[in-house]
């Protein structure tokens, strides 16, 4: 593997505050072009430059900082020339926090049937009109320099986490060539930091000589990226404790895809500082509302009496302002019940990781994992 001409500056600021004695989690201010990070975070998912279900208003209410954009779809739509004309995401959908975008490269497996991939980078089939786009290395990196995300992700070679084989390997060694393609193409290095990807698969051998060579390239911060895809619980968490700690201690690790809560503690736990799902809302959708005690399926009948709040403890604007009741009555009738379980789960997300962040600065993070297991396997609400 050649080593790249070019090393990355950074546009970022990674602060420690706190770490736990006991565990690998921490506590830092990830300081970015757009804001100021609170780790460990939780970054919700607008696929086409909006999360499903919330306005950036809403967003900003909830205190979030970050939000992840997605470099194939805005690709598609609005397209990379009505992004550059309107002078980049930010301004777009009107969000002056940071944002992340992600290379394109996922979508690899989640449109598996429309893309083929070669050394060169990724085709993709359009499932509207069959028409094709080929997703290069530099392409992504071009595209995501448009967009003007705080963070851009490298193009890797995604595969699903269930494969096996050499073509483990080859993922693993295509996407560091591709980092290395990433990093020459980066013209924004000043104002925009790259983000490695951590391939490798379930195999630490594999993990361990791609973190070897990815930290050679002194990224900003670095990635784990091809897990949560069905693969086994302990293989995942097992890839992610073997992982986190090879990485250097100074930046942000950021473990993509993942959005369940136990998931969320338990990588915090093991030293992971940034997450992302569509997981909160996507849930929504399906009448789900999320809690610590277990998931809340609202169509159930035992709600249609129930006047207390999803989460009599929770501060967001559905829990204030309705009932399960309501919610319950609502469900399949009106599109806006899936907005108002949206505002609640991703409220959720982003208050477990502030009361982890707050917990671990207290000293008191074992304690908070030990209550919130015995909460969440307690029963089921
Ligand atoms: N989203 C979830 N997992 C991945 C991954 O491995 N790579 C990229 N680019 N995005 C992801
Ligand atoms: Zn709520």
């Amino acid at each position: 593997v050649p080593t790249p001409v070019r090393m990355t500056t950074t546009a970022l600021e990674f602060k420690l505050v706190a770490k736990c004695s006991t565990t690998r989690a921490r506590a830092s201010v990830l300081s970015l072009p757009h804001a100021d990070v609170l780790t460990p975070v939780f970054m919700p998912v607008g696929t086409q430059g909006t999360l499903k279900g919330i306005s950036t208003k809403q967003l900003e209410d909830l205190d979030c900082r970050i939000m992840l954009g997605n470099t194939y779809h805005l690709g598609n739509r609005p397209g990379e020339e009505v992004m550059k004309e309107m002078g980049g995401l930010h301004k777009f959908q009107n969000w002056n926090r940071a944002l992340l975008t992600d290379s394109g490269g996922f979508q690899m497996v989640s449109l598996l049937k429309f893309a083929r991939v070669t050394e060169e980078g990724v085709l993709f089939e359009s499932p509207h009109d069959g028409s094709e786009m080929l997703l290069t290395p530099e392409k992504s990196v071009e595209i995501q320099n448009g967009i003007g995300a705080d963070i851009l992700m490298q193009l890797d070679d995604v595969i699903s986490s269930t494969v096996t084989g050499k073509r483990v390997e080859e993922a693993m060694y295509r996407s560091i060539r591709w980092l290395d393609r990433c990093i020459m193409a980066h013209g924004r290095a000043t104002d925009q930091n790259i983000f490695a990807i951590i391939q490798g698969g379930l195999d630490a051998d594999l993990r361990t000589i791609c973190v070897r060579e990815m930290v050679k390239r002194n990224t900003p911060g670095y990635a784990i990226g091809g897990l949560s895809g069905g693969e086994a619980k302990d293989a995942f968490w097992r890839t992610v404790a073997h992982t986190a700690p090879l990485l250097p201690e100074n930046k942000p690790i950021y473990c993509m895809g993942v959005g369940f809560a136990i998931d969320l503690v338990v990588c915090t736990a093991l030293g992971v500082d940034m997450f992302d799902c569509v997981y909160p809302t996507r849930t929504a959708r399906f009448g789900t509302a999320l809690t610590d005690a277990g998931n809340m399926q609202l169509k159930h009948s035992k709600y249609a009496t129930d006047l207390q709040p999803i989460d009599a403890d929770c501060p967001c604007m559905t829990c204030r302002t309705y009932s399960r009741a309501y919610l319950h009555s609502i469900l399949g009738q009106e599109t806006v019940v899936c907005h108002l379980l949206s505002i609640h789960n991703v409220a959720y997300q982003l208050r477990l990781m502030t009361r982890m962040r707050d917990a671990i600065i207290a000293d008191e993070f074992p304690a908070f994992v030990r209550t919130f297991m015995s909460t969440m396997f307690a029963h089921s609400p």
